[in-house]
C-alpha cells in the first residue's frame, strides 16, 4: 500500500495491535501508542462496502445509524505490507477493514494540535526567491515555491517577462484568479493614473500603510501577486518601495507580551466596508454575462458595489492558533460594540499598529523590474513608501483564490505522499504534509 521503493520512517510502522474492549490499541515502532475507537474505525473503513473508490466518497451503505454502537472485532492483525487488518463482528454482514499504517498514524486519536507549523519572521527574513521559468515549467519547483508561501506567506519570483501574459501564466500556476464585483481580475497600479487616484486610496501617492486587501469582502484569504513592469526614478530616493510585515509574527508577539490586547483583537470585531459607485471597465466577453450596466457599444460596463463585513483582526483556527490577519486602516467602519469596550479595543489596536511601526518586524525593499511579489493576503500585511513627483512605477496586480491555491498545494503534496486516492481523500493539511514526509 505504501510506495514500493521507499522505506517509511519507524513512526509509521506498526509494531503490534491489540483489541481492548471498545478500542484497538496500536503500538508503533517509534514507541508511540495510539488508541482508536472501534466506531471511528468502522466508520472510516475504506473497504468496497463502505467506500466508493471511484467517486471517493462514503457508500450510502456505510451508515452510522445502523452501525453497532459497541462494535467488536474477531481479529486484528498486522499484514505483511504493514497495514492493519480488522475482521469485525458485524451483525449486518461479513466485514473486514484494512487500514494503511501511515494513514492510521496521522489519524492518531491521542495526538492533538493539527495546525500547520508556520515559520514566522521579522526583519531578518531571507526572502524566499524563485525563478519564473522554473516554477512555470517544473512541478517540483512549483511545489517548493507553493510550500514556501504556506510556510512564510511571502516570496519573490525573478526573471518574469514584463507583460500581462507572463503574469497570468505565473498566477495560473498558483490557482484560479479571484474575481470580485467587477470583471477585471488583473489590475494595473500606475503612478501616472490620475483617475484611479481619485477612486481608490491605494492608488494615491502618499505612503501606503501596512494593510490586508479585501477586508470588506467575505473571501479575503487570497494570494496576492504584484509584478513590477516599470520603475523609473531620477532622484534615487527609496520611493515606491514595498513594505511588508508578517501578521502571524505580530500575533505571536501580542499573544506572548500583551495577552490582554491579543484577546481583544481575537475576540472583538472590527468592521470593514467598501462602497464604490461607479467603476468603468471592459465587459468580459467570456462567460457572456454583463455584470453591470452596459454601454451602447456593449464593451464598457459601469459597476457598483457595496459591502460590509465584521472581522477579527486576528482570526483563530480550530486549535486556537492565528489563522488569518485582517487589518486595513482605510476600510475601517465604525465599531459595533458596547461603549465600555471601545477603549480597550483601541488600546489593543494601537499596540498592533505600534508593532507595525517597529522596524524590527518589517521589511522594506524595492520590487525590481521583472520581479513578482507574492503575499498570502490572509497573513502578510503589505504597503509601500511614498511616491515622489519624479517616480514612474507600473505594477500589475491580481489575486488567486485561497482555496484554489491550497488545492494546488494539496494535490502536489498528495503526489509526494504516493498513496491511493482513497487514502488521500479527507486528510487535514497537517496530516497530508506528514504523509508526504513519511519516507526515510
Ligand atoms: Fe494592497
Amino acid at each position: 500500500m505504501t510506495a514500493q521503493n521507499q522505506q517509511v520512517k519507524s513512526s509509521f510502522q506498526i509494531d503490534s495491535a491489540t483489541q481492548n474492549g471498545e478500542t484497538i490499541d496500536v503500538l508503533w515502532k517509534d514507541g508511540h501508542k495510539s488508541v482508536y475507537n472501534n466506531l471511528w474505525l468502522m466508520d472510516a473503513c475504506r473497504c468496497k462496502q463502505c467506500f466508493q473508490d471511484d467517486t471517493l466518497s462514503v457508500n450510502p451503505g456505510n451508515d452510522p445509524l445502523t452501525m453497532p454502537l459497541s462494535p467488536s472485532s474477531n481479529s486484528v492483525d498486522v499484514e505483511q505490507d504493514g497495514s492493519l487488518k480488522i475482521v469485525w463482528d458485524d451483525p449486518r454482514s461479513d466485514h473486514e477493514s484494512i487500514f494503511d499504517s501511515a494513514w492510521l498514524r496521522v489519524h492518531c486519536q491521542s495526538e492533538t494540535g493539527r495546525s500547520l507549523a508556520r515559520k514566522t519572521w521579522d526583519k531578518t527574513l531571507d526572502m524566499p526567491t524563485f525563478d519564473f521559468n522554473d516554477v512555470v515549467s517544473n512541478d517540483d519547483a512549483l511545489f517548493v515555491w507553493l510550500d514556501s508561501i504556506i510556510e512564510t506567506g511571502v516570496s519573490i519570483i525573478e526573471n518574469a517577462p514584463r507583460n500581462e501574459e507572463a503574469f497570468r501564466e505565473l498566477a495560473a500556476r498558483v490557482g484560479f484568479l479571484h474575481t470580485r464585483y467587477h470583471p477585471s481580475n488583473v489590475f494595473t497600479l500606475d503612478t501616472t493614473d490620475k483617475i484611479a487616484q481619485k477612486i481608490q486610496h491605494a492608488y494615491k501617492l502618499d505612503r501606503l500603510f501596512y494593510h490586508s486587501d479585501l477586508t470588506a469582502y467575505t473571501d479575503s484569504g487570497v494570494i496576492q501577486l504584484l509584478h513590477c513592469l516599470e520603475y523609473n526614478n531620477s532622484n534615487q530616493e527609496a520611493e515606491g518601495y514595498s513594505i511588508i510585515a508578517d501578521g502571524f509574527k505580530l500575533a505571536e508577539v501580542l499573544r506572548k507580551e500583551y495577552p490582554e490586547h491579543y484577546q481583544q483583537l481575537t475576540e472583538e470585531y472590527a468592521p470593514a466596508c467598501r462602497r464604490r459607485m461607479v467603476a468603468e471597465e471592459k465587459v468580459l466577453q467570456e462567460g457572456g454575462e454583463a455584470l453591470g450596466n452596459v454601454s451602447q457599444n456593449n464593451t464598457i460596463g459601469k459597476y457598483a458595489w457595496e459591502s460590509y463585513r465584521l472581522n477579527h483582526v486576528i482570526k483563530l483556527d480550530e486549535w486556537g492558533n492565528p489563522a488569518e490577519v485582517r487589518f486595513n486602516h482605510n476600510t475601517r467602519a465604525p465599531l459595533s460594540m458596547p461603549h465600555d469596550k471601545v477603549k480597550s479595543f483601541y488600546q489593543a489596536y494601537r499596540k498592533f499598529v505600534e508593532l507595525l511601526e517597529d522596524q524590527q518586524y518589517t521589511k522594506e525593499f524595492l520590487l525590481k523590474l521583472g520581479q513578482v511579489l507574492i503575499c498570502d493576503n490572509g497573513r502578510i500585511l503589505h504597503g509601500r513608501t511614498e511616491v515622489g513627483s519624479t517616480l514612474k512605477r507600473k505594477v500589475l496586480g491580481t489575486y488567486v483564490k485561497g482555496e484554489s491555491f491550497k488545492s494546488r498545494w494539496r494535490l502536489l503534496l498528495g503526489q509526494k505522499a504516493q498513496m491511493n486516492d482513497f487514502w488521500l481523500t479527507g486528510l487535514s493539511d497537517k496530516a497530508l504534509e506528514t504523509l508526504a514526509n513519511r519516507f526515510v
